[in-house]
């Protein structure tokens, strides 16, 4: 039975992988307090006290807007602390499942991103899940990064949720229509999580199957056409007024096409992967049965 080690096991996506990684060993769940990423001698004493032979770091600096005036607390955490996981990871030979980001391309491409494209940050948050991504190959050790875009759930703090606490405030809503992405549901990260390393612990040759992989629902859609999806679902009718990014004002730039392709893990796993609409369905339906 492996040992897991789950680092930012109450974020979104983590709070996820804790009952998908269940089925695949024991789930030694961090929270910031036991193993805080901005202190590199505690990554290094917890991995080397639980000696996993997982380690799954769903923990980052997500603050986009406010990453732009604390640049070195997102780099010492998106960008230094995943090398040093690595590092560790590699010396008890286990396997680090890191998660980045379409932030780490400039989003002036036509087409969906690649693995093979070169990244290009547009800003702070970016450049340090990138670092994060270098220093974590760097160490040439045994890794899943696994790129995504646009995280939400039915905690935390993500578009969703503020695009239905915005329609029950009765205000009028205005949401970007010239920014496409591909919008992700936490469990479905969580769960295919779970599927690519059942595939690599059942693989003799898994070694060849770690790397770099991109990781959404399948199709794309807007901001503003997700906030209309959004509402269309759960019977609201806001007043929803399309701008585009040059209107929307914020700290950090955000890439305009956020799209990626998933083609690569879809190849190389032979995984079907469900379309964003579907991951949406599930997770309103879910949400609503809670309240
Ligand atoms: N959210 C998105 O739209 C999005 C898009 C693309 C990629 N991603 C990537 O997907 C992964 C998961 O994101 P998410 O949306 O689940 O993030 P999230 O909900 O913001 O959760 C991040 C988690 O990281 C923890 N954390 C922050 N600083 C820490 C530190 N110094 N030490 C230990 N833990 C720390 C947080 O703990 P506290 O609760 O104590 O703050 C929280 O549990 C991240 O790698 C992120 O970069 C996210």
């Amino acid at each position: 039975m492996s040992n897991i080690l789950l680092i930012g096991a109450y974020g979104q996506v983590g709070y996820e992988l804790r009952s998908t990684l269940a089925g695949l060993g024991k789930v030694i769940a961090c929270t910031r307090k036991e193993l805080d990423l901005g202190d590199p001698d505690q990554i290094s004493s917890q991995v080397r006290r639980h000696k996993p032979s997982i380690i799954v770091n769903a923990a980052a600096y997500t603050a986009v807007d406010r990453a732009e005036s604390e640049s070195e607390m997102a780099m010492k955490i998106n960008g230094i602390a995943p090398g040093v996981l690595a590092e560790e990871a590699k010396r008890l030979n286990a396997l680090l499942v890191h998660y980045s980001t379409d932030y780490v391309f400039d989003g002036l491409s036509k087409v969906p991103y690649t693995e093979e494209d070169a990244p290009n940050p547009i800003n702070v948050y970016g450049q340090s899940k990138l670092t994060g991504e270098k220093n974590i190959q760097a160490v040439e050790g045994r890794h899943l990064i696994l790129r995504t875009s646009w995280v939400y759930s039915p905690l935390g703090h993500n578009f969703l949720k503020t695009m239905l606490k915005l329609a029950d405030s009765g205000k009028e809503i205005s949401v970007v229509t010239d920014q496409v992405g591909a919008p992700t549901w936490s469990r479905f990260l969580a769960e295919y999580t779970a599927k690519l390393l059942l595939v690599l612990e059942n693989n003799k040759d898994s070694a060849c199957l770690c790397g770099l992989y991109h990781l959404t629902p399948s199709g794309s859609t807007s901001w503003f056409n997700f906030a209309k999806a959004i509402f269309a679902h759960q019977g609201k009718k806001p007043i929803l007024n399309a701008i585009t990014t040059d209107q929307y004002v914020s700290a950090a730039k955000r890439p305009l096409n956020s799209v990626l392709s998933s083609n690569k893990l879809i190849n190389t796993f032979g995984m079907q992967l469900p379309s964003w609409e579907q991951g949406l369905e599930h997770c309103l339906k879910e949400l609503n049965q809670r309240q």
